[in-house]
């Protein structure tokens, strides 16, 4: 199994979102080797759900750890579970490095989601300045031991997704080359902690013209894709590039 995923971040409002779901939907794009699904906004969760039912699969872009309570302005796995989400992204960048979010915390997460019943998907990368300073593999490694050293999970239940910072949103993606370096060691440090098969994502500026030169590759187990997931015509060439 591949993966497609779309992170349409708060690039779509409520409106926006339930008809790029509803034009999603008349595109037919389903297929049974490569599991599709679109992170929406929360507060068109329920909706997108609906309406991509069978077709595409949904997670949330972070969940609060706490599952139930006095947490004001905090929506759990749990909720999201209950809609009928498949997933949530745990640790996106975006989430560490602009609202504080430290590898602590995207433990928390990682766990409450498992709890919820969501399928987690981890996000790791190194930043520009670990680039630099020839830390990339220093930051990985780290969080990949905060994430997965002890961690109770079934196969199945997690997938990471290796996102360099300094590629997201930028349009300077990774090499394929050096995304293939990355994702091998990325499992080669994953299995210090489990047995299990973890597929391993690339995202960071992938669009329609460069899909095919991370997914074509046996190592690289899917795309995450950002701002051209939340544009019709780019997610669904992206798509459809991937299954010709
Ligand atoms: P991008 O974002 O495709 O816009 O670079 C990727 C991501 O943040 O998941």
């Amino acid at each position: 199994m591949k993966y497609i995923f779309g992170n349409w971040k708060m690039y779509l409002d409520y409106k926006q979102s339930v008809e790029l779901a509803n034009s999603l939907v008349k595109e037919n794009l389903k297929n049974e080797n490569v599991e599709i699904a679109v992170f929406p906004t929360a507060l068109a969760m329920k909706d997108v759900t609906d309406i991509l039912q069978e077709n595409f699969k949904t997670g949330a872009q972070d969940a609060g750890h706490p599952s139930k309570g006095a947490y004001t302005g905090m929506i759990s796995a749990e909720m999201y579970k209950n809609i009928g989400c498949t997933y949530a992204l745990a640790g996106h960048s975006e989430r560490r490095y602009i609202f504080g979010e430290t590898n602590k915390d995207v433990r928390a997460k990682i766990e409450s989601y498992l709890d919820a019943g969501l399928k987690t998907v981890v996000c790791i990368g190194e930043t520009e300045q670990d680039r630099n300073n020839d830390k990339a593999r220093y930051r990985l490694a780290k969080q990949i031991l905060r994430a997965f050293e002890g961690l109770n999970f079934k196969e199945g239940q997690i997938i990471v997704a290796y996102e360099p910072v300094w590629a997201i949103g930028t349009g300077n993606a990774c090499l394929p080359a050096d995304a293939i370096d990355r994702i091998d060691f990325i499992k080669s440090e994953i299995a210090k902690y489990s047995q299990n098969i973890v597929p391993v994502l690339y995202g960071g500026s992938v669009d329609e013209n460069n899909v095919l030169s991370y997914f074509s590759e046996d190592i690289i187990d899917g795309v995450l894709v950002g701002g051209a997931s939340a544009k019709l015509d780019n997610f669904t060439d992206i798509i459809k590039n991937v299954l010709k």
